[in-house]
């Protein structure tokens, strides 16, 4: 060990607290993140990109034109004129945080219809505890909003800058397994909807879908193939407290006790450190509104922080990277997780310091957080962390839910994986590890299939496609184990490509929602290539070049998928022998 602890790495030590540290003070100019839709003349010849700056193959995705609604009557006349001239149309965010192709619509004259002006309050029903909101509208605005009238969604992701359309869109969740689980989709009650519609109707009408309608099973989840929601009305409960401590141990027993951990715990969560094994349990519960305590959450890895700081961290990672320098990412790895720990991940127990666990506060101060949406367009000296203006962080995320019933099979897989390559995985600890969020099944056609655990691995991409990363074979060992062997369900709004092979087969409803596409939308104006392929209509998921494999484009199958000429060759995998990974290995 000893030899680890050089003068250099002591050093880089240093260095990495100290951003992290400058990470947490600093609060000058921010940038909120770029219009994800540009175009060269006014609202014409367009392009739209997702917040990272980059699809998973980096093509750039063109539109003919974008519109901004802030009405429905607007929406329903700019659906009508689209679907008389038979024009490929999407819907397009203000956040467009989706790291898959679904903001993309096909062919030369798409249409983009932006939901950035569907953003109000259209009513607040306190007595039945409903709201409905514009589909534009952020978690965030919605968050505040019910807030204002003593209400709080119960369950929603960790992040504010998603919208309502795109988190029912793609099935975006937290962590519960109590109610009716994390999906904000599950508390839809009431969905309008915009479709194309025949002639006698005027090309476009309005869908009022009620919970009792079935078809709100379809459209709850939809990817956005069906037409544009307009509003949403959500089942919100009366603001309550929450009480939150971060508890460590060895992750000996993860296997065993990762559900009944979250049957114990309302808003239980796990981050796990694979390689440090070590797991921080999220103990966390509703307490009685008189709790005292005024509690924050202002997670680190969504505030503003300094161009140069990330640039600085980037740098080091890139040169660790193109050095193999293990060693050096597991040090790293361990301040970083280190340094968190006692920041208490961003938290504080009164909006300014942290004294000590636990964290007690108002749900809509907990439940979700984003700072680094504050601030001035382009200035840049400070921006989120994966802001791809400035250099800073970029990289893939596999994310995909396990039923219980398999979860213990694949976690004690991963950690075979660590005990043959133990430093494989401190790479994704500076991204804060595996986070596990507990779902339930879900009435959506497209939503989970069953109760379980959705993991959520982000790890390096390098700006060079065909570079491998540093230990390539056991993260893409790992994709394909946990999608094919255990057969997880792909989060629709992230992943690379090779997650969504075969995906929607893992669906037991999908000829209802597919019966249901054929009838609000027939000639498939809403769908394009991608959502073609995700649902099975289209061959073409994954793309055969050079080095494909490497960004998850493909499965290798042959030596060119991967690196060759680097010494990165396609093999079987180390544990899971059906899956066909980029090997660091001599010539055969
Ligand atoms: C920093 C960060 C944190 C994240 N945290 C979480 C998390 O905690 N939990 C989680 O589950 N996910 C999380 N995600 C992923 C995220 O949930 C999805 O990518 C997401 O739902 C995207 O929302 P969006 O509003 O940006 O929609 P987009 O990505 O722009 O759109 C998604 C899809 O929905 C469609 N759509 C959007 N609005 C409508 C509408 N009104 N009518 C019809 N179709 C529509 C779009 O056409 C598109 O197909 C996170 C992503 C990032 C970048
Ligand atoms: C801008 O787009 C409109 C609509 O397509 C077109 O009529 C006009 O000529 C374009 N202007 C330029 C400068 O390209
Ligand atoms: C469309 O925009 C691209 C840049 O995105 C530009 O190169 C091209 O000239 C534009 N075309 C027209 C007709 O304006
Ligand atoms: C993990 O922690 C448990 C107690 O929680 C302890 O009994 C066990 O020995 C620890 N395992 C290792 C490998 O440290």
């Amino acid at each position: 060990m000893s030899k680890l602890y050089s003068d250099k790495t002591i050093f880089m030590k240093i260095g990495i607290s100290n951003i992290i540290l400058s990470i947490l003070i600093f609060t000058a100019e921010s940038s909120p993140p770029q219009d994800p839709i540009r175009c060269s003349n006014k609202t014409f010849n367009c392009t739209v990109i997702n917040t990272y700056g980059s699809f998973p193959d980096r093509t750039i995705c063109r539109a003919a034109e974008v519109v901004y609604p802030s009405t429905e009557a607007e929406l329903v006349s700019i659906v009508a004129n689209a679907a008389l001239l038979n024009r490929k149309m999407k819907v397009a965010t203000s956040t467009s945080h989706s790291i898959p192709k679904l903001a993309c619509p096909d062919g030369e004259n798409g249409l983009l219809i932006s939901t950035k002006n569907l953003d109000q309050t259209i009513n607040v029903a306190k007595s039945s505890m409903t709201m409905t909101v514009g589909s534009g509208m952020t978690l965030r605005e919605l968050i505040s909003k019910a807030a204002e009238v003593g209400l709080a969604l119960p369950y929603a992701p960790y992040w504010w800058g998603l919208t309502v359309g795109g988190m029912l869109g793609t099935g975006a969740h937290g962590s519960s397994l109590w109610g009716l689980g994390s999906a904000v989709h599950d508390y839809v009650v009431q969905l309008r909807i915009v479709t194309p519609a025949g002639p006698e109707e005027g090309y476009a009408k309005v869908r009022i879908l009620e919970s009792d309608n079935p078809e709100l099973n379809a459209a709850k989840v939809s990817l956005g193939v069906l037409g544009v929601i307009s509003q949403v009305t959500l089942k919100l409960q009366p603001m309550f407290k929450r009480s939150i401590t971060f508890m460590e141990k060895n992750d000996s027993s993860l296997g065993d006790q990762a559900s009944s951990f979250g049957y114990q715990h309302e808003f239980a969560d796990v981050s796990w450190h694979p390689s440090q094994k070590k797991v921080i349990y999220r103990v966390d519960d509703r307490v009685a509104t008189n709790a005292l305590g005024n509690g924050l959450n202002d997670f680190t890895g969504f505030r503003s922080t300094p161009s140069l700081v990330v640039a600085a961290v980037r740098s080091t990672e890139e040169i660790q990277e193109s050095t193999n320098d293990a060693n050096g990412i597991c040090l790293n790895a361990a301040t970083t997780i280190f340094t968190l720990k006692a920041t208490a991940y961003g938290y504080t127990n009164d909006g300014i310091i942290f004294k000590g666990y636990p964290i007690v506060g108002y749900q809509n101060r907990l439940q979700a957080s984003g700072s680094c949406l504050n601030g001035i367009q382009d200035a840049l000296i400070t921006a989120c962390p994966w802001d791809p203006r400035v250099k800073g962080l970029f990289f893939h995320q596999t994310t995909f839910s396990i039923g219980f019933s398999k979860v213990k099979g694949f976690i004690e897989d991963v950690q075979n994986l660590v005990n043959l390559v133990p430093k494989a995985l401190c790479g994704i600890d500076i991204y804060n590890g595996i986070l596990m969020r507990y779902v339930k099944a879900s009435s959506a056609h497209l939503g989970k299939q069953e109760d379980g655990i959705d993991f959520d691995i982000t790890y390096y991409r390098s700006k060079d496609p065909n570079k491998p990363r540093l230990y390539e074979d056991i993260l893409e060992e790992i994709e394909q184990i946990a999608m094919f062997k255990y057969g997880g369900l792909p989060h629709w709004g992230k992943n690379r490509n090779v997650a969504f092979l075969g995906a929607i087969k893992k669906y037991r409803n999908v000829t209802e929602f597919m019966k249901v596409k054929e009838n609000y939308d027939p000639n498939g104006l809403f769908s394009s290539e991608w959502t073609d392929q995700v649902l099975g209509l289209k061959n073409g998921i994954t793309i055969d070049k050079d080095g494909c494999a490497l960004e998850g484009l493909c499965i290798c199958s042959q030596d060119n998928h991967c690196a060759p000429r680097l010494g990165y060759f396609c093999r079987p995998g180390k544990i899971y022998k059906d899956a066909r990974v980029c090997t660091l290995s001599a010539k055969r």
